[in-house]
């Protein structure tokens, strides 16, 4: 029986245990999938500093439009067990890939990322987190979603299609000192989403 979890929108407060759990989500989920020189690289502190950087010095999250929720079960030592963070659709990567213009514009909201806890993958918190993403979408005014995956993480793109999502364009992601095919995976409806348990 898996742990009751709650999903709620993120606090700066969050940030290290997102940084925790999303590193050592990473060090199982992606090995063989990204060199490993560029995740020897990666640290829980790196990435909640990244992530903290999307919110003021109230500790209130600084961008509007931009959803970010974790999902959390009181009681474990690390209570962050998932995450998901998008907004409006980048035009580029962070390292400056260009993403494809028919993409951009014909899916003007994204999600950045889903990651949970790998020792709780399969019980459901991803597609609970995904369910949040996409009810906020729609409250801010979106009707579709676009996301990017790299193309070999199988276990994502299974996640992904279940949600009924479909490929729609491809673009590399550079990441370190390699460029990695990516998939995009788009949803033309939210609707059966927000209506899913
Ligand atoms: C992708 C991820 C967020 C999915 O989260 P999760 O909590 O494990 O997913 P859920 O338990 O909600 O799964 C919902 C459905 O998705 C599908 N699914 C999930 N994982 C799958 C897998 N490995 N292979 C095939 N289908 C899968 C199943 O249909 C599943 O329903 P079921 O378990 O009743 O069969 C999680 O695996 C993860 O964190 N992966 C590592 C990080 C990552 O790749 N993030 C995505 C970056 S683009």
């Amino acid at each position: 029986m898996p742990a009751p979890f709650t999903i709620r929108p993120a606090t700066l407060a969050d940030m290290p245990g997102v940084g925790a759990m999303q590193h050592a989500c990473w060090m199982k989920a992606y090995p063989g999938i990204l060199d490993d020189a560029f995740l020897a690289q990666l640290s829980p502190e790196g990435i909640a500093g990244y992530h903290a950087r999307h919110f003021d010095e109230n500790g209130n999250h600084a961008a509007p439009g931009m959803p970010f929720f974790v999902a959390e079960t009181p009681g474990r030592a690390n209570p962050i067990v998932g995450m998901v963070r998008g907004g409006p659709t980048r035009a580029k990567s962070a390292a400056g890939d260009t993403v494809p213009p028919e993409i951009v514009s014909r899916f003007p909201f994204e999600l950045f990322g889903i990651h949970v806890a790998h020792n709780l993958h399969r019980s459901g918190i991803g597609r609970a987190l995904f369910k949040s993403y996409a009810n906020a979408a729609v409250e801010l005014g979106h009707r579709s979603l676009v996301l990017w995956v790299l193309s070999n993480n199988a276990p994502a793109i299974g996640f992904y299609e279940s949600l009924g999502g479909k490929p729609v364009g491809n673009s590399p992601l550079t990441l370190g000192a390699k460029a990695y095919p990516q998939t995009a995976y788009a949803w033309t409806s939210l609707a059966h989403l927000r209506r899913m348990t």
